[in-house]
């Protein structure tokens, strides 16, 4: 099998990993979220100038845990879009110099067919079709799969991403950043149906809306006056399932209507207890098989780049320079 060099730095965690076919053979993550928590959120400039310090280190690592050298590697992959311009920028520059330098072709790979394509790595090894969530700090989306390389959108969200809607309710509760975590823990202490918030757009849609939810909790907070911890501990736990219920409602539905036989789940959000049980609920009652990677596969990492690369064309070498005067360059091997 020909081992595939993976970079990740579309947001505020700079990744290298090797994978061979679904096996993974070295996965680094270097996390910025410490440099950010100050701010309440990622700073684009703060994570572009760390991605730069930290990405040939992480490179080094992966290669190094893999046991591999450059020379050994087939194909170089990197995330080419969505994500912060300057952080994904760094990568791109990286794999592009190191692929140029090895004369190895370049994988250009989109951020979310990586976190689809996180389940066809092993263990988990989903084949197709599926229906699968992604919701993260900055995507909520519905895909239906019945190929790798192309995932078909069905639905997504028209305002907030889900992680970013559970990191300003956790905000509004006094919770640190990020505030997944803390905000589930909290909510495990309190009663979800004390509170009645709204949940956004029709039954039936396959988007999803968050702001309504996030406004009707600002006001609550603020009617509530000062919250002990018990009337904190109810907010977190209603708002946490406002927001986790159309995930796992609208992903079984896509599912039944699609007339597939598994859902799957990737984002950091995937990560959220109440989520993963309202699915296995949802998913066991119309016989679906649910695929959940492991934690580290559902957050920001280049595994799962390794993964989709595989379904992706590569560019040849050095084509991905587009500079009309290497064309010419003799290739290293
Ligand atoms: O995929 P991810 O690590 O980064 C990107 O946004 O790309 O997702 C981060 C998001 C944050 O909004 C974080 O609060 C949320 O995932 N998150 C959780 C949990 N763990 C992380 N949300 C709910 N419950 C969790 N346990
Ligand atoms: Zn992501």
């Amino acid at each position: 099998m020909s081992p595939i060099l993976a970079i990740e730095t579309s947001c505020d965690e700079t990744a290298a990993a090797v994978v061979l076919g679904r096996e993974i053979a070295s996965s680094v993550v270097a996390s910025q979220a410490d440099l950010h928590a100050p701010y309440g959120g990622v700073v684009p400039e703060v994570a572009a100038r760390h991605h730069l310090g930290t990405v040939n280190a992480v490179v080094d690592r992966a290669l190094d845990d893999a046991g591999l050298a450059l020379e050994e590697v087939a194909t170089i992959a990197v995330t080419q879009r969505p994500g912060l311009i300057g952080a994904l920028l760094v990568g791109v520059s990286t794999a592009k110099a190191l692929a140029y330098a090895a004369g190895l072709p370049l994988a250009m790979v989109d951020h979310l067919h990586g976190h689809i394509a996180a389940v066809w790595l092993e263990p988990v090894a989903l084949d197709p079709p599926f229906v699968s969530l992604i919701a993260s700090g900055g995507h909520t989306r519905l895909d239906l799969v019945t190929d790798y390389a192309r995932p078909r959108l069905l639905g997504q969200t028209i305002d907030d991403a889900a992680g970013e809607a559970i990191d300003k309710g956790a905000r509004l509760l006094g919770l640190g950043y990020p505030g997944g975590p803390a905000l589930e823990r909290l909510a495990r202490e309190g009663d979800r149906s004390a509170h009645r918030f709204p949940v956004g757009l029709e039954r039936r849609s396959r988007d999803f809306s968050f702001a309504g939810v996030k406004t009707a909790l600002l006001y609550a907070v603020r009617e509530a006056g000062p919250l002990g911890d018990r009337a904190r501990a109810d907010l977190a736990a209603s708002y946490q399932e406002a927001v986790v219920r159309p995930l796992a409602d609208r992903l079984v539905a896509a599912a039944v209507a699609e007339g597939v036989p598994a859902v799957a789940l990737g984002g950091g959000v995937a990560a959220n207890g109440r989520l993963r049980e309202l699915v296995e609920e949802r998913a066991s009652g119309e016989g679906l098989l649910v695929a959940v990677p492991d934690r580290a596969l559902c957050t920001d990492n280049a595994a799962m780049i390794g993964a989709a690369a595989q379904f992706t064309e590569p560019v040849p070498w050095p084509d991905y320079l587009g500079l009309d005067a290497v064309a010419t360059a003799s290739r290293p091997r």
